[in-house]
C-alpha cells in the first residue's frame, strides 16, 4: 500500500450518526472520505454537499478503485449484510455498533473477513478517548493494586422523551442492553480483559410505552425487548462487575462505572463520550482526588478507531477497535437474557484479546506516515 497517499474511506448510511464521522475523520491525515452513499439518495446527496465528497449508489461506492475502508452507518439490522457486502467487495469493513444483531451473523463476518485477508473493525471507539486512556494508565500503572470488582450502571428513563423516532429502541436489536451496553462494555473490556460469563436477570417495565417527544408525542411504542438488566460479570482476570441496563429508571445519581483494586478505587467516566472526568481513592486518602486528563483526543473524536484500523494496515499491526472485540461484546449482551431465561450462569466462548493501550503521544502514530 502507498505510504504517502491517505487511505480511501467509503460510507454507506448517511443518518444522524454520520455527520460526527464527517467531522471527526478530518482530524486523520492518514485517510480521507471519498464518497459516500444511502437507500435513500436524497440523504447521501446532502452530506456529499456538505462534506464535499462523491455521493454514489451503494453498487457504485462499492466498485470504486480509491476507497479501501468502507465505513457501514446504516441501522442495526442492516449491518449484517452490508458488511457481507463490503467484504465481498474486496473492501475492509468499518461498522457502527453493534457489529450485527445475530451472533451466527457476526460470526460469517468475522470468517469472511479472514479468509479474503481483510480487517474489520467497529465502534464504539470511546474507549480512544483522554477519559478511557487516562484510566488505562491508572490500571496499568499498578497503583490501584489488582482490580477485584467493580460497578456498571446505565440507568436511564429510555429516548422516549426526546428522540424523534423512538419506536425500534422496544423492538429486536434495541433496549438499554443492545444500544448502550456496547460502550460500557468494550471500555471494560478494555481496562480489565476478556470476560468469562455472564449471569443475569432481564425484565421489563412496561409491555407498552408512550413517546412524549414533541414529534410523536401520545404515540404508544410497543416493547419487545426487555428494558432492564441486572448483571454479573466475571473477567477472566478474576474481576467481578456488578453491571445495570436500564430503561426503566426515572432517577438514579451512580457514576458510569467504578472499579475497585486492592490499594484503591476510580471512578471512569462516561464511556459514550471521550472526555473525564476521572478521580481515584487511594488506600490513606480520605475523599476522592479528580485528576487532569493525561492524554488527547477529550472532544468527540468518532472515527478514532477506523483511522487507528488505517495506520494498523500500513504498519501490519493489530488494530484497536477490532471485530473480534465487537463480536465478544456481542456474545456478552446475547448471554443476558440467555442466562435469565435459564436460570444459569452462561459461560462466553469466544475471546478477545485486551486491545493495547495507545502510545504515550498517539497523533504521529495515528495519523500514519
Ligand atoms: N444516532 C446516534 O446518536 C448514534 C450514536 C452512536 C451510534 N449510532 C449507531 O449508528 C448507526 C446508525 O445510526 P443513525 O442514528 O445514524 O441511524 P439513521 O436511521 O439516522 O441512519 C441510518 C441510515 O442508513 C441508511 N440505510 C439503512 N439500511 C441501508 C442499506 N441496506 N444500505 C444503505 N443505506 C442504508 C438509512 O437510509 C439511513 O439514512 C446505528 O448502528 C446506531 O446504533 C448512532
Amino acid at each position: 500500500m502507498n505510504q504517502r497517499k491517505p487511505i480511501g474511506v467509503g460510507i454507506i448510511g448517511c443518518g444522524k450518526i454520520s455527520q460526527a464521522y464527517f467531522i471527526g475523520i478530518r482530524l486523520f491525515q492518514g485517510i480521507r472520505i471519498v464518497a459516500c452513499a444511502d437507500l435513500n439518495a436524497v440523504a447521501a446527496e446532502a452530506k456529499a454537499a456538505e462534506n464535499g465528497c462523491q455521493a454514489l449508489g451503494v453498487d457504485a461506492l462499492l466498485d470504486h478503485p480509491d476507497i479501501d475502508i468502507v465505513l457501514n452507518l446504516t441501522i442495526p439490522a442492516a449491518h449484517a449484510e452490508v458488511s457481507r457486502r463490503i467484504l465481498e467487495a474486496g473492501m475492509h469493513v468499518y461498522s457502527e455498533k453493534p457489529l450485527t444483531v445475530d451472533l451466527e451473523d457476526a460470526r460469517a463476518v468475522l470468517e469472511k473477513a479472514a479468509a479474503r485477508g481483510l480487517r474489520v473493525g467497529c465502534a464504539p471507539d470511546t474507549f480512544f478517548g483522554a477519559g478511557i486512556q487516562t484510566c488505562r494508565e491508572w490500571v496499568d500503572s499498578g497503583e490501584l493494586g489488582r482490580i477485584t470488582s467493580g460497578t456498571a450502571f446505565l440507568l436511564s428513563a429510555g429516548p422516549e422523551s426526546w428522540h424523534p423516532n423512538p419506536g425500534f429502541y422496544y423492538l429486536k436489536g434495541g433496549g438499554p442492553v443492545f444500544d448502550m451496553a456496547p460502550y460500557y462494555l468494550t471500555a471494560l473490556v478494555y481496562l480489565l480483559g476478556p470476560i468469562q460469563s455472564v449471569s443475569a436477570v432481564t425484565t421489563k417495565a412496561h409491555t407498552e410505552r408512550t413517546a412524549t417527544s414533541e414529534a410523536r408525542m401520545g404515540e404508544k411504542l410497543p416493547v419487545e425487548v426487555n428494558t432492564h438488566a441486572s448483571a454479573t460479570l466475571v473477567f477472566e482476570s478474576g474481576a467481578v462487575i456488578t453491571a445495570v441496563f436500564s430503561f426503566d429508571v426515572l432517577a438514579a445519581d451512580h457514576s458510569p462505572i467504578q472499579l475497585y483494586g486492592t490499594e484503591g478505587s476510580i471512578k471512569i467516566p462516561d464511556p459514550n463520550t471521550f472526555g473525564g472526568p476521572v478521580a481515584t481513592c487511594l488506600r490513606g486518602d480520605r475523599e476522592w482526588t479528580e485528576h487532569p486528563l493525561t492524554r488527547p483526543y477529550s472532544e468527540n473524536t468518532r472515527g478514532i478507531g477506523l483511522a487507528d484500523m488505517a495506520a494498523a494496515l500500513r504498519q501490519d499491526r493489530p488494530h484497536r477497535a477490532s471485530g473480534t472485540l465487537a463480536a465478544h461484546v456481542l456474545e456478552v449482551m446475547h448471554a443476558f437474557d440467555r442466562s435469565s431465561e435459564s436460570g444459569r450462569r452462561v459461560a462466553i466462548q469466544s475471546c478477545s484479546e485486551q486491545p493495547a493501550a495507545l502510545p504515550y503521544d498517539p497523533e504521529a502514530d495515528l495519523n500514519g506516515a
